[in-house]
């Protein structure tokens, strides 16, 4: 499956993808690698993969259509069957979440429906909640609320700044988003009356505790 990814910074979940996708026996591939910001760290990270690399200044076009319009170009001239956002910071357009309707997906660090929108860290301190984490969904026009696929959960700990747990959830965003783009690839996740569902070796052992439990 040929994979797109829209950035606007670091880098770290495209190289989180790009590393998976290195693999052999990986079902997907990265293509091409789209930023709005020029100087994005993660274009290095690309370029390093040897993957073709290009910014699209959402500052040089005079409204958002022209600036989609630019970016579908990279993307179709690329092939891209699957579009990752990672990162990325621009709101995108009705028209622009149809065309990839089913076929984009973007990584929300919180444990949706939770917490959308920014800032989810502090949000998660701010509510006390004990469990906190990320989730992969497919992006509709609506912001963070689209089918989810998958979910990582981290604690929350006694003495946690924004900046401590941010980094807790990036660590498992590391291994979610690959993980979800392999499920995707496989065939496995399908869309279903508004949610998404997933086969494959899923069963109902797995239980988080934050305290633990049993002592
Ligand atoms: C991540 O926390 C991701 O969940 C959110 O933006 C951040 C991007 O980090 N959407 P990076 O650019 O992938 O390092």
């Amino acid at each position: 499956m040929k994979v797109g990814v829209l950035i606007s910074g670091r880098g770290s979940n495209l190289k989180s993808l790009l590393d998976a996708c290195a693999a052999a026996n990986f079902p997907a591939k990265v293509v091409t690698v789209v930023s709005n910001r020029p100087g994005a760290g993660g274009l290095d990270f690309a370029k390093a993969a040897g993957i073709a690399a290009e910014t699209v200044d959402h500052k040089a076009f005079a409204d958002r259509g022209a600036f989609e319009a630019a970016v579908t170009a990279v993307l179709e001239d690329a092939g891209v069957e699957l579009l990752c956002l990672a990162g990325f910071m621009r709101v995108l357009s009705p028209g622009f979440v149809r065309r990839w309707q089913g076929r984009m997906i973007n990584i929300h660090p919180s444990l949706l429906p939770q917490f959308p929108g920014l800032d989810t860290h502090a949000q998660a301190l701010a509510a006390g909640v004990k469990l906190h984490g990320c989730s992969v969904h497919y992006v509709t026009e609506e912001l963070d609320v689209g089918p989810i696929i998958g979910q990582a959960a981290v604690p929350v700990l006694p003495g946690d700044d924004p900046a401590t747990l941010a980094a807790r959830v990036l660590k498992a965003e590391h291994r979610l988003y690959p993980a979800c783009l392999r499920l995707i690839a496989e065939g496995k996740v399908g869309l279903t009356d508004g949610k998404a569902t997933v086969s494959g070796p899923l069963d109902d052992s797995l239980q988080i505790f934050n305290p633990p439990a049993d002592g």
